[in-house]
């Protein structure tokens, strides 16, 4: 069986875990991506991706490549932003709908390991849509092969 694997990625790293994930078995990959593009690039970008995240920003986003695929199984890849989501990944998970049968394999990757808070804020938001299958991978950025 496919699943979807979506993604989010500033500087590359989530991006490169869900291309590994997609080698492991038949996958479809989704980039969401930040409109425009550059909200949080440069230094600028990190400050204001540290402030957005703060007051729980919603933003614009769009979702590139095989979203009209359908499929059982997800895995949502995301960075951790100052212990939480990233603000294009929480306005993604809150404006899109989830079928509540869904397997969820959600992985965060972040600097220090401590994906956990980030974690509990995923869940938070698929319950409301009736997920109840959600699994949990942390990855510690340099751990990435
Ligand atoms: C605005 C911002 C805040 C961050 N806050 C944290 C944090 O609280 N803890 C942490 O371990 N890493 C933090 N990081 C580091 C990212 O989680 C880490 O570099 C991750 O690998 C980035 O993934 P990406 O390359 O796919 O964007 C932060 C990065 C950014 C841009």
């Amino acid at each position: 069986m496919s699943r979807k694997i979506y993604y989010y990625s500033r500087t590359g790293n989530c991006a490169r875990v869900a291309y590994k994930y997609a080698k492991d078995k038949e996958s479809y990959l989704v980039q969401i991506m930040d409109v425009p593009e550059d909200r949080y690039w440069g230094a600028w970008g990190f400050i204001k991706g540290a402030i957005n995240t703060l007051s729980k920003k919603e933003v614009s986003y769009r979702l590139v490549g095989d979203r009209y695929i359908e499929s059982s199984e997800i895995v949502l890849i995301t960075p951790v932003w100052a212990g939480q989501i990233p603000p294009t990944f929480r306005s993604f998970l809150q404006n899109e709908s989830f079928a509540s049968d869904l397997m969820v394999h959600v992985v965060t990757v972040s600097r220090s390991g401590r994906g956990r808070d980030a974690f509990r804020q995923v869940v938070k938001i698929l319950e409301k849509a009736g997920v109840r299958e959600i699994r949990h991978r942390n990855l510690k950025e340099n751990e990435i092969e």
